[in-house]
């Protein structure tokens, strides 16, 4: 079976790429690069097309006669939302509603939507349910939130069969090397820990040591990414089955600490990480966990990366795989 991966030369595209094609589908990956990679496309053929371009994405549909589609394509930067929202909604709300007016043209009922635990902006209480208020605090969370929407309504009104999946912090890297986190600019925190142990960048800037928390740093909640490739997979199989329109947390339910995420990456790296104290980051919640028994009981999905130190060794292995 053919599936469109929009955005499938990013970093959870490109995992979700991997795991498709090893599942037994044939990802066909929509992607123009602008910030994703060739490199990162392995596993299926390249459509270099943009979604502004709606006749481009209905002749990808029709050429490769896609059955599904797998949306991940949106500009993911809280901090540049805030100063940039146009861009947002252009590229993440506008375009994705080129894709799914060319999915309804063309009669591809089934789509899988990275959402994001940002649409829930600062909840009351931790770990987060999906039936929690989602009152998003920046335009990227807001995009997303409107993606979610749009999937609704396209079911109420056309039958589109969807599933949104809710990504607490992605992280790690392929274990086989074969793909990896590369942003530019970088602004996450484990590769921005990992290149400081390295020596490749300056410092890393703890944003915030005057939380709510224990360790007085914030807390996330961070997800392999091959755990979140793996429920693309699951999401895609309960549509193929039938599975009516929903939306999934996808994390461990584990909460780790800046420090804690300092602490790891010393551990497995074995050498210290230069870091110095920064005031909060604004926008940063204190705390996000998530709830992912929804996932677990309904898609039968759990994540098998359960331990910080796990997670950043496969992201330790990818850093130094790579020339700087
Ligand atoms: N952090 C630092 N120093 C840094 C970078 C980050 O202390 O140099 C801290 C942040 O303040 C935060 C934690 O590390 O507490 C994680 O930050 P990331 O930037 O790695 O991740 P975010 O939680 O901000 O963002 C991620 C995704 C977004 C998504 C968001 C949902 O990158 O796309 O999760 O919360 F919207």
């Amino acid at each position: 079976m053919n599936v469109l991966v929009v955005g499938g030369a990013g970093y959870i595209g490109s995992h979700t790429a991997k795991s498709l094609n090893k599942a037994g589908f044939n990802p066909i990956v929509f992607d123009n690069l602008s910030t994703g990679h060739r490199w990162a496309v392995r596993w299926g053929p390249l459509v270099e097309a943009d979604l502004a371009n709606k006749p481009a994405i209905v002749q990808a549909l029709r050429e490769y006669e896609i059955e599904a589609v797998v949306h991940f394509a949106a500009n993911a930067y809280v901090g540049e939302s805030m100063q940039n929202p146009a861009k947002y909604f252009r590229n993440n709300v506008a375009n994705m509603l080129n894709l799914l007016e060319a999915m309804q043209e063309s009669s591809v009922k089934r789509i899988v939507f990275s959402s994001s635990c940002t649409t829930y902006g600062i909840p009351e209480r931790i770990p987060i349910h999906e039936d929690f208020p989602q009152a998003a605090i920046s335009p990227y969370g807001e995009s997303k939130l409107m993606g979610e929407k749009m999937l609704k309504w396209f079911g109420e009104a056309y039958g589109l069969s969807w599933v949104a999946l809710r990504y607490f912090n992605a992280s790690g890297a392929d274990p086989d090397g074969e793909t990896g986190e590369v942003h530019n600019p970088e602004t996450h925190l484990i590769p921005l820990v990992i290149d400081a142990a390295l020596s490749r960048r300056p410092p890393v800037q703890i944003f915030g040591t005057d939380y709510p928390t224990p360790d007085g740093t914030a807390i996330r909640d961070y997800i392999h990414v091959t755990d979140l490739a793996e429920a693309h997979v699951l999401a895609l199989k309960y549509l193929l089955e039938g599975g009516p329109p929903t939306a999934f947390n996808l994390g461990t339910g584990q909460g780790h600490s800046v420090l804690e995420v300092i602490a790891a990456v010393e551990r497995v790296g074995g050498c210290p990480v230069p870091a110095v104290e920064a005031p909060r980051r604004s926008g940063d919640p204190p705390a996000l966990v998530a709830d992912p028994s929804k996932a677990q009981r309904v898609l039968g999905w759990e994540a098998a990366y359960k331990s910080m130190d796990q997670i950043a060794e496969t992201a330790w292995r990818f850093a130094i795989s790579r020339k700087q």
